[in-house]
């Protein structure tokens, strides 16, 4: 396929990223969370974006964006994967004072991508849908990927019954925010139906800027274990309650908190990551008598992500014993390692080395909804450099120029795939 400069898609990209960074539930941050007004905001810009490129839209049961584009060859299946849908996407929603790129890059570049194969005529001879994923980060439920899962008809009644801190269940959130009686939705597509899912992403890393690289391609995602961790104690006056005879919450908290640090510094390549802490009832001169804050392990190797699981179950019961608490430690999310198809990845691969050279392999600490959709399909994701690998963070950043290599990129594999030469 010529290489058309795609600078004005890129342009187009680029603003329509800052466009929807400014669609947020908190002044002045970006934050937009399941279900919320911002995010039904932003499905709505984003449908708008997803007509204009001709696709027909709909939301799904649990406010997933679908955009779909059907093939411009004659039904009837063949190795062209006629009849057959491919799936682009990423999640719209965000985690608190995000970045504008985490998720939204991987969507709007699609539509822009499969925008341009239409300004130049280019007919694919399977289907196209593009997925604006409703929920990923697992900010509102501590329970990350309910869109994808939801799509991908792996929602179980575990997860519609998790509460948000104000009680509130998933159940209840979509039946509020999207009316009507729910149920749990099927999957979209079989197997059967399905050619693959490509999802495009910010690193969230430094690999690629040291290896001076636009974008790579990723071999597979670590494994990720979510937990809720809550040390009981008893609450008592500051000022009159003997040290040796606290039942300080906090305090065994905190030295559960570092034992997880010197677990995972010691362990390498564990992470293990304590985003926060409620600590009850939370007043300077009162003994903590309740702490409860939610733990992140990520491994590349499931068997090094449950050894560390074992490791600071242990260590909670040794430190609640050892200071006359109570712990508890509830998993609210559990993925097993996720390998990337190869077979996909090479073909995504070849259009990586026809538009930028060399192409860097990596693996992601970080989850994606390419984790869930590679129980449905192949799966393989595109990274792209972004600055300093900053991530999580209003900072985060992707040059104009990355933007056009990738968009470049993805025009390239889509058209390779409809080469049929290339059908995984
Ligand atoms: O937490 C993650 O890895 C992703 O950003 N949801
Ligand atoms: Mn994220
Ligand atoms: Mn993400």
């Amino acid at each position: 396929m010529p290489d058309i400069p795609l600078a004005s898609a890129a342009r187009t990209l680029s603003r329509r990223l800052d466009e929807l960074g400014r669609v947020s539930d908190e002044r002045g941050k970006l934050t937009r969370t399941f279900l919320s007004p911002a995010m039904r905001r932003a499905n709505a810009r984003v449908s708008g974006w997803m007509r204009a490129a001709g696709m027909k839209v709909r939301e799904d049961g649990v406010g997933n964006l679908i955009g779909r584009l059907e093939g411009s060859a004659p039904e009837g299946r063949d190795r062209h994967g006629r009849g057959k849908t491919f799936l682009l996407g990423s999640h719209l929603d965000t985690v608190r004072d995000a970045g504008r790129f985490d998720g939204a890059l991987g969507v709007l570049l699609a539509i822009e991508a499969v925008a341009e194969l239409r300004r130049r005529r280019v007919g694919l001879p399977f289907a196209i849908e593009i997925l604006g994923f409703s929920e990923e980060e697992g900010v509102r439920f501590s329970s990350a990927y309910l869109g994808s899962k939801g799509y991908c008809g792996l929602l179980t009644s575990a997860d519609l019954g998790r509460r948000d801190p104000r009680g509130i269940s998933v159940r209840e959130a979509i039946g509020a925010a999207l009316g009507g009686p729910f149920k749990i939705p099927g999957r979209a597509h079989s197997p059967s139906d399905l050619l693959g899912y490509l999802e495009v992403h910010i690193e969230q890393g430094p690999v690629l800027e040291a290896r001076a690289r636009p974008t790579g391609v990723v071999t597979g995602i670590a494994g990720q274990t979510r937990a809720r961790i809550a040390f009981e104690g008893r609450a008592g006056h500051a000022g009159t309650t003997p040290m040796g005879l606290r039942r300080d919450a906090l305090a065994g908290a905190a030295e559960f908190v570092l034992a997880a640090e010197a677990l995972a510094l010691a362990g390498a390549p564990l992470v293990a990551t304590v985003g926060g802490m409620a600590v009850a009832p939370g007043a300077a001169n009162v003994v903590p008598g309740r702490a409860e804050f939610p733990l992140d392990i990520r491994h590349p190797r499931d068997a090094g992500r449950r050894a560390a699981l074992r490791s600071l179950r242990a260590a909670g019961r040794e430190i609640a014993r050892r200071r006359g608490l109570k712990f508890s430690f509830t998993v609210t999310q559990d993925n097993a390692a996720v390998a990337c198809s190869r077979r996909l990845t090479a073909v995504l691969e070849r259009s990586v080395r026809a538009r930028q050279g060399r192409c860097p392999a990596l693996a992601s600490g970080a989850g994606h909804d390419a984790v869930v959709l590679s129980e449905l399909t192949p799966v393989a994701m595109l990274f792209v450099r972004c600055r300093g690998g900053v991530s999580h963070h209003p900072g985060e950043h992707v040059g104009r120029r990355d933007l056009a290599t990738a968009l470049r990129i993805v025009v390239d594999f889509l058209g390779r795939l409809a080469s049929g030469r290339q059908i995984p």
